[in-house]
């Protein structure tokens, strides 16, 4: 199984918001606009191709400031269920930190409280808890950590 990273194209947004049925159900998915806009704004969006079956993941990232006053956070990544469990979701993680460490960019993120696997991708990317955001989601009204990963320059990062 092979799959490449490449900057997240605006004709596959359609297929990020199908995704997103899939991966978020009781989280109101975001739509095909909330993806332009998110594009429109400069944000960093890179998608993971496979050849068999096209945009398998996406990920995003607002990095904003420069070099030594940058903050960065996730804005969204999500990978196709059926590609799941074989480093995709890790793959771009990485891309979108690699973006933070250009400029030294410390980075946050709200993650559902239930939600292991994502959990567990990033603490073992360095990212603690530092707070809860109660009823964070909507609709479902589940909670939020909000983890960050401190600044690291990009000749420190792993
Ligand atoms: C979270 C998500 C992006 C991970 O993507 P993935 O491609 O399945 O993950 P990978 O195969 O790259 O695994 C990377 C790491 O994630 C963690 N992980 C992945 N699946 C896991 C699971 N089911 N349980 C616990 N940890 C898991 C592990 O730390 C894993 O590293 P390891 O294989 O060395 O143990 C994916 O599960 C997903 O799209 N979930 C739905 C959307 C979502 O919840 N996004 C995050 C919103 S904050």
């Amino acid at each position: 199984m092979t799959f490449r990273l490449a900057p997240l194209q605006r004709g596959d947004l359609a297929r990020c918001a199908e995704l997103e049925t899939l991966v978020f159900p009781d989280d109101d998915p975001w739509r095909e606009s909330a993806f332009q806009s998110e594009l429109d704004a400069g944000y960093e969006y890179f998608g993971a191709y496979t050849d068999e079956a096209g945009l398998v993941g996406y990920a995003g990232v607002s990095v904003l400031g420069v070099k030594g006053n940058a903050e960065a956070s996730v804005h969204n990544i999500a990978v196709d269920p059926a590609w799941q469990g074989k480093g995709i979701g890790r793959a771009l993680l990485r891309a979108l930190l690699a973006r933070a460490d250009e400029v030294a960019a410390p980075v946050y993120l709200e993650v559902r409280t239930d939600n292991e696997a994502a959990i567990g991708l990033y603490e073992a990317h360095g990212f603690t808890r530092i707070g809860m955001r109660r009823r964070y989601y909507w609709p479902s009204g589940a909670d939020a950590y909000t983890m960050a990963r401190p600044a690291q320059a990009a000749e420190e990062a792993p």
